[in-house]
């Protein structure tokens, strides 16, 4: 594999091989990876010539320092498992690479941006919107694939590609998750032994709602599942919404697609999950 660290390396070396009729698949990340990055690298081999990573940790999606300053950064380890996996390319720049001091950036995403994880974290897509169009000029990848697991992150980076009329397909890759049900997360090794149980409420939730759609009325469904994850110990949760799959309002029963998707803080470690429910 080889490893870049500065954009115009990375952008030399990608040159020469797009012009040799090579296809470019990127899978952009934030490292301490588990099977479920690997699973969209193993998706971009399957679907390109030649899959470039990114491992870069971006200040500016996180609205909270200390989430920040302890996102896990196993870097050695994440390369040997990109290694292991046949990642052709990694890309690993430093902030200063990405950033040239203070930058102004700003898409207008609509409703998008303040809606279920807009509300309970502001700015953040702002922040992931500036950092994988910076990924994308750099790459400029023919696909790029991301995980249904950060779903309103998918639609957001969809709308940014539309509007900005980005020459890149993005494809979604569905979420990997442990035996007992729990989505793979980097920020899963902060739970604690007795969290990581409670964590399981989660997806037994969305799991239980997908089982019993057609015998209740949403509203009733959405106060049962809300119930049942206020009843666990040491959750907080943020919201868990039964929403339409193509805007992310309130789903009612006509709407085509369907998808519910959950936060909660268990214990101090903020989660996220969702599953499809009408496709
Ligand atoms: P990160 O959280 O590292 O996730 C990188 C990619 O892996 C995302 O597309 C995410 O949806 C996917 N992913 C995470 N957990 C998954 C799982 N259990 N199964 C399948 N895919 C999973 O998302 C980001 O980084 C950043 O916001 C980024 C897009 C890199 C911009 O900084």
């Amino acid at each position: 594999m080889k490893i870049f660290t500065t954009k115009e390396s990375l952008t030399k070396y990608l040159e020469d091989l797009r012009n040799n009729g090579k296809s470019i698949g990127f899978v952009p990340t934030m490292g301490a990876l588990h099977q479920g990055h690997l699973s969209l690298l193993a998706q971009s081999q399957q679907q390109t010539d030649l899959s470039v990573c990114s491992i870069f940790v971006n200040p500016t999606q996180f609205n909270d320092p200390r989430d920040l300053e302890k996102y896990p950064r196993p870097i050695e380890s994440d390369i040997k498992k990109l290694e292991q996996a046949g990642c052709d390319v990694l890309f690993n720049p430093e902030v200063s690479e990405m950033y040239a001091g203070n930058e102004q950036w700003h898409l207008d995403l609509g409703e998008l941006e303040h809606l279920l994880e807009g509300k309970f974290r502001p700015g953040h897509y702002q922040g992931v919107t500036q950092v994988v169009f910076k990924l994308f000029n750099i790459v400029k990848p023919d696909m790029a694939f991301f995980g249904q697991k950060d779903y309103q992150q998918f639609m957001v980076i969809q709308k940014m590609v539309d509007l900005l009329h980005l020459p890149v397909k993005l494809v979604m890759c569905p979420i990997l998750r442990e035996t007992d049900g729990l989505a793979m997360s980097s920020r899963n090794i902060h739970l604690s032994p007795d969290d990581r149980q409670h964590a399981l409420i989660l997806s037994k939730t969305l799991n239980w709602l997908k089982q019993n759609f057609n015998a209740d009325e949403i509203a009733s469904l959405s106060k049962h599942c809300e119930d049942m994850i206020k009843a666990e110990a040491d959750i907080q949760l943020e919201y868990f919404e039964i929403a339409n799959g193509e805007t992310l309002h309130n789903a009612d029963q006509k709407s085509k697609q369907i998808v519910a998707l959950v936060a909660a803080k268990v214990g101090k470690t903020r989660l996220i999950d969702n599953m499809i429910i009408r496709s």
